[in-house]
């Protein structure tokens, strides 16, 4: 499909490998709309039983490519990035996801809308949103307080500190910690299960237990979505955005 996207249909379950991993797969414009593509054109395909979301180098990804919020930053509610996490939220064939590495920013509130997530001993998850200047995204602010608590769900967004796979495990982020040497093949085992399952009844399942905060997570995403495009023109992130890219060149 593209080059940052790899696509894999194997036994029912569409692999989509985020592929940049020279940048830590950090997401592109380009990235969010192959992803949207794959996962809209895995919805209309039957020989897709379900979706696997993983990352190559050790690495889930880093986010949003900080460069590319500079030069291209979303603009409104039709920007990728948005229509890629409307498409994860609409999604109704099932959606897995197998982390290793860092998964931060969206790499972190993506996992929020799949419905199985594997990650092995070595992940380390992080929201940095307000250490960049920036505000909570992919429907964290409802979604997060409801399977962590309050307690840590502020502790995970406000401080947007790093944290290993046990706590996302305690924050109801992720199914599953694995020892890295398995995470693939448990993940794939997942996978090819949940494929192997009957697709009407995995489908109308997955409706009922999503359907009834959907309407809620889309206007979650769309009031982030304002504050976060707000955000992205303010002094605080400008700054923050232009010390990340210095690093190094100092
Ligand atoms: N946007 C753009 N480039 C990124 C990036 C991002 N989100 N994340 C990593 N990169 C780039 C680095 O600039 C570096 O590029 P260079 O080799 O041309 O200098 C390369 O990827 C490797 O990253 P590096 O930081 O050296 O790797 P690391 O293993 O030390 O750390 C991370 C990995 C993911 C922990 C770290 O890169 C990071 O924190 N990235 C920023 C994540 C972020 O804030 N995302 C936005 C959330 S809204």
């Amino acid at each position: 499909m593209s080059d940052t996207l790899l696509t894999k249909l194997d036994s029912g379950v569409l692999t989509l490998t985020f592929n940049r991993p020279e940048k830590k797969n950090a997401f592109t414009h380009a990235m969010y709309e192959a992803a949207t593509r794959a996962l809209k054109d895995a919805e209309g395909n039957v020989d897709v039983r379900a979706v696997l979301l993983t990352g190559a180098g050790s690495v889930f990804t880093a986010g949003n490519d900080i460069g590319d919020f500079m030069e291209h930053p979303p603009a409104g509610e039709d920007s990728a990035v948005f229509r890629f996490l409307r498409a994860l939220v609409d999604a109704d064939k099932p959606v897995l996801a197998a982390v290793d590495g860092p998964a931060v920013g969206i790499g972190t509130t993506m996992l929020l809308h799949c419905d199985y997530v594997v990650a092995s001993e070595r992940a380390r998850f992080h929201m940095p949103f307000v250490q960049l200047g920036l505000c909570a995204e992919g429907a964290s602010s409802l979604l997060i307080p409801r399977t962590a608590g309050f307690a840590l769900a502020s502790e995970l967004l406000l401080f947007g500190e790093p944290f290993d796979a046990a706590t996302a495990l305690r924050a109801g982020i992720i199914n599953k910690v694995v020892p890295d040497t398995s995470l693939q093949q448990v993940a794939t085992e997942r996978a090819a299960t949940l494929a192997s399952r009957p697709a009407e009844a995995v489908r109308v399942t997955k409706r009922l237990i999503r359907e009834p905060l959907r309407a809620q997570i889309r206007e979650t995403l769309a009031r982030e979505g304002g504050e976060f495009i707000q955000r992205l023109q303010s002094t605080e992130a400008q700054e923050a955005f232009m010390s990340f890219m210095s690093r190094g060149r100092k």
